[in-house]
């Protein structure tokens, strides 16, 4: 049973600036929701209650929205406001909050092994809540990647085909189609941020993984890219090599929150759904 998940919130968030000085990324509002909250309420709906957090000594507002709120709490009592903080406070009750602190900037796969102490020896899944996800009730993305996992019992990668001029942008793979019904690949390759001309396809990763322990070691043994950063896809790739890593398209709409087009376009989606413009 997997029961984790991790969130690396440690990144600076620069394209924000100067939104992003003082205000955590991932506490930005879509509506009056902060991204890291709908991350772990996706989490949740796939009955994962462990959220483990990988932060940095500009990111204590994380802390604080997913713990009480006293003073506030206090000052509302008995208002229609108290209803406002009913579904956080919930949340807070529910799930069990962990954190770890990333001292230096290396890279995705560099945050994942900042995660191992609060991860243990166990799968787990790994959640970037820039990619803001949304699904049919009951069936988010993580919801379906554990159910992949079920049957494979190895690492799985969340996809989705993205036009070429994007590519850059991603981790991409290629793969064999093992199960059409339920778009599943054997993971044969992988690269990171190809150029359009060396993308091998347009199959690019997005921000739901489920990793499986074996993870860490391959990760500190992974060499930094030219960047100097050390890729998760690298290990993944590795980790292909040795067995299975599945790749899954998965069924549902995503937003890169982390672009301002993106984070414009839902806004706007979620406005409209709430009937709100
Ligand atoms: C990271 C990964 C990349 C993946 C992407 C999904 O990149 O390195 O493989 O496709 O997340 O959002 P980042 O967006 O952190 O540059």
């Amino acid at each position: 049973m997997i029961k984790k998940c991790l969130f690396p919130a440690a990144g600076l968030g620069t394209r924000f600036l100067p939104a992003t000085k003082a205000v955590p990324k991932e506490m930005f509002p879509i509506l009056t929701k902060p991204l890291l909250q709908y991350a772990v309420e996706e989490a949740l709906s796939a009955n994962l209650t462990n959220m483990a957090i990988v932060t940095n000594k500009n990111k204590r507002a994380i802390e604080d929205h997913f713990d009480q709120a006293l003073e506030l709490e206090l000052q509302i009592k008995g208002t229609q406001k108290e209803e406002l903080l009913k579904e956080i406070n919930a949340i807070c009750n529910y799930a069990t909050f962990t954190y770890i602190r990333q001292k230096q900037m290396l890279g995705l796969g560099y945050a994942i092994l900042t995660g191992k102490p609060l991860i243990g020896n166990e799968p787990f899944a790994v959640h970037l809540a820039d990619d803001l996800c949304t699904s049919e009730k009951g069936n988010s993305v993580l919801y379906q990647m554990i159910k992949i996992y079920k049957k494979y019992q190895c690492s799985i990668v969340a996809i989705e085909e993205v036009p070429m001029n994007q590519i850059h942008k991603y981790g991409v793979i290629v793969g064999d189609l093992i199960d059409n019904t339920n778009d599943t690949y054997r993971v044969t390759n992988m690269i990171e941020k190809p150029t359009p001309k060396n993308a091998p396809t347009n199959m690019a990763i997005i921000g739901r993984y489920i990793l499986t322990p074996d993870i860490f070691n391959i990760l500190k043994q992974t060499k930094p890219d030219k960047s100097g950063e050390i890729q998760i896809t690298d290990a993944l790739l590795t980790q292909s090599k040795q067995g299975y890593v599945i790749a899954y398209k998965f069924k549902g709409k995503r937003f890169d929150c982390g672009s301002i087009q993106g984070y414009v376009k839902a806004t706007n989606y979620f406005a409209k759904q709430q009937g709100i413009m």
